[in-house]
Order: structure tokens, then sequence, then C-alpha cells
């Protein structure tokens, strides 16, 4: 019998390899999704077999993930509690879809995954892996094993001869790939701690620490699928590494956020979003140009439940796939450029050009025009303060 196993050579991941042949008997098969997570995947790969894993899959999935999960949430507006632009989230689910496909090329039974029963990712997980294949069953040796710490995982591993590159100094738990990477735990969970810049930042420069002149970008949409920076056609991995790389410097795109994880309780989080925050903050902007009132209000709507069902692991759901159908109807017009500066850590709006603005300066402009006449508005606010000057008039009687 086999399982696949979620793997991303790190510490965890590689204990559950003896442990799995230890405790079931099974072939290990181990599978790495790369969605960015800058590891070198010889290595991985290496270290799987060195551990004990009869097979490797390295699957190449940054494509996908960039085009299919990450522009796909960006085009929604989905940002959880605010903030949050689900970088973890929606990787999820496609790591998902891929250990089912690896499950049953190999005629695998079982999925195996190294999260921790406190968390969210256990969920999206799982879910992800139902949606698709109901009959596989899951094994997750954080809800089984008795081993309850870094310093026990590390004693694991010595025990069984596997190579490790953590002391046991409480180091950050960290999930990296292109669209962000994020930081939980360590100092970071106690909350009048300000983060450490220094020590937590992978993919931006403090703020302090940016260069001292402004830089300016500019970032084209196509129906809203980003597609240029400043003019050049760019492939969706390559755009959004260039926008994480000018981001990055400036200081760009951190979070610091306490948030409301599924399973009940708050958690403490830092997440380095650089590229993506430029993309949501022009993309948002340039749609405030192109949609009327009531899509703009509807798409609010949206693009909270989408953040929603993301966050929650439905991603896999007839819903998340409708959300996705009115998006690419609304987003027919979101044609056009935003020019961005970026300064020490803030991003603002520098130039907006389209063709497909309702914004028209003709009309918005004081002068007269012929679509809108200042004497219509004398009846129309008649009209509209109506409630108001009934109210007023049954008061004074
Ligand atoms: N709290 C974030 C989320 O739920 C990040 C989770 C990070 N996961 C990890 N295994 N380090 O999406
Ligand atoms: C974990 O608990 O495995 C990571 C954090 C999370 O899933 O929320």
């Amino acid at each position: 019998e086999k399982v696949v196993l979620a793997y991303s050579g790190g510490l965890d991941t590689s204990i559950i390899i003896p442990w799995l042949k230890n405790n079931y008997d099974l072939e290990v098969i181990a599978c790495c999704v790369d969605v960015g997570q800058s590891e070198d995947m010889s290595s991985v790969k290496q270290k799987a077999i060195e551990s004990g894993a009869s097979k490797v899959y390295v699957e190449d999935k940054k494509a996908e993930f960039v085009k299919d999960y990450a522009f796909r949430a960006l085009r929604a507006g989905a940002v959880y509690e605010n903030k949050y632009l689900l970088g973890t989230s929606f990787a999820r689910p496609l790591i998902s879809k891929v250990l089912v496909e690896v499950a049953h090329k190999e005629g695998a039974k079982y999925i195996c995954h190294g999260c921790t029963g406190k968390g969210n990712d256990q969920v999206r997980f799982e879910t992800g892996v139902f949606s698709l294949d109901p009959t596989i069953q899951i094994i997750a040796p954080w809800r089984i094993w008795d081993i309850s710490s870094r310093e026990d995982a590390i004693d694991y591993a010595q025990r069984f001869d596997i190579k490790i590159n953590v002391t046991k100094e409480k180091i950050y738990s960290r999930d990296q790939n292109l669209w962000h990477i994020s930081h939980e735990g360590g100092d970071i969970e106690g909350l009048e701690n300000e983060h450490k810049e220094d020590i937590v930042y992978v993919m931006t420069t403090p703020p302090e620490k940016a260069p001292d002149k402004p830089t300016y970008v500019e970032i084209t949409f196509e129906q809203g699928w980003p597609t240029k920076v400043d003019g050049e056609d760019l492939e969706p991995v390559d755009l959004l590494r260039k926008l994480n790389k000018i981001a990055g410097e400036n200081g760009v795109g951190v979070i610091d956020i306490v948030e409301n994880r599924l399973v009940g309780m708050k958690s403490r989080g830092i997440y380095e979003t650089p590229g993506g925050t430029l993309l949501m903050e022009a993309l948002k902007d340039l749609e405030t140009l192109i949609f009327d009132k009531d899509t703009f209000e509807f798409k609010k709507l949206v693009s909270r439940k989408y953040a929603d069902l993301t966050y929650a692991g439905q991603w896999f759901t007839p819903l998340r796939e409708g959300l996705d159908a009115f998006v690419d109807e609304t987003s027919r017009n979101v044609n056009g450029t935003i020019r961005l500066k970026l300064y020490k850590g803030s991003v603002k709006i520098a130039g907006r050009f389209t063709d497909f603005a309702l914004y028209d300066e003709g009309i918005s402009s004081f002068g007269a025009s012929e679509l809108y006449s200042h004497k219509d508005a004398e009846g129309f606010i008649k009209l509209f303060s109506l409630p108001n000057r009934i109210r007023a008039y049954k008061k004074h009687k």
C-alpha cells in the first residue's frame, strides 16, 4: 500500500517519512509542489530519498499557481479581514489537486500532510482532497503522534538519522510561494512585540532602508488580468517576480495582522506580499474608474465572499466558480494602466490611463455640458429630499 506525502523538505515533513514507515508499513511517495517557495528542488528530492521515500515527485506548478489561483483571487479582489491577501490559502487547493493526481497515478489510497491540528491548512488540504476524491483517506501525523514540539521533532529526526538544518532555537513557521511569505510563531506570538523587520523579512527591504528617492512603476491590465509592467508584455510568473522585486526593494507590502482562524482561535502573522500589494492597489483603483456604482458595490460583496471561501478552503466549489463567472463578466472593460509611486513602504496612485473610464472630464468639470445641466439638479434635489421634507413638515405640525 502507498501513501502520498505532501513534502516540503522541512523538519516536520522529513520525520513523517520514517514515522509512516514505522507505524503504518506504507510505501511513502513524497510529493513536492513547486509554487515558487524558492527551495532548491534537487536537494529537496535528495532529502526525501535519504529520509526513506521510495519515490519523489517534484511538480512545477508555478505558472498555474500564479494564473489560475493568485490572479483569480486578485481579480476577485479577495482580501481576508481587510488585510490578508491570502497567499497561503489559495496555494493549498492547488497542492491538494496535485496530491490527488499523484495518488491516482500511483494507486495510493492515502494522502498525508504535515499540518498541525491547530491551524487552517489541515482544513484546506483535506477539504481540497475530499472535493476531488472523497474516497481518499487522510493521515495527519500531528493529530496522532505525541511529538508536540519542534524539540521533540528534532530528537525524532536524530533518532532516525534524518539530516536537518534547524537548531533548537525557536524560529518562525514560514510558508512561501511566488505571491507571498507568511511568518508565524516565535516572538511574533507576543502581541506587545513589534515584529523584527531585519529578522523577519524575506522578500522586503525594511522601509527605513529603502531608497531615499521614489520609484514609479506602471501596471497594465486587460480584462482585469495583469499583462504588462512599464509597457513590457510579461507572462504571469515573470510579471509577478518583477513586481515583487520592485515593491520589495521599496519596503512595500507587509502586513502585521491578528486574524481569526477557522478552528476558532486568533493568531498573529506577518505577511509579505510585495508584488501582490501593487497589483491589488492598481486594479482596485482602475475598477473605480470603470465600474458603475452598483457594480462597484456588488463587487465588494463578491470580494468579501471570495476571500472567506478561499480562507476556509472552499476553493473547489460551485460558488467560487460562480463568483469567478461574475468577475469575468464584469471585468470585460477593465482595461488600462495605473502608474504607482512607491516610497519607503507606501504606495500612491500617480497616474491613470484608460479608454474605458465612465469618468468624463467634460461632464465632471465645473463648466456646462451637453449631458448635464445645472438646472436639472433642482428637480432632482426636490424629489431626492422628499422624505426629509415630509419629516420636517410633520415635526413642525
Ligand atoms: N495564517 C495564514 C493562513 O492561514 C498563514 C498560514 C501559514 N501556514 C503555514 N503552514 N506556515 O493562510
Ligand atoms: C499549521 O498549523 O500547520 C500552520 C498554520 C495554519 O495552518 O494555520
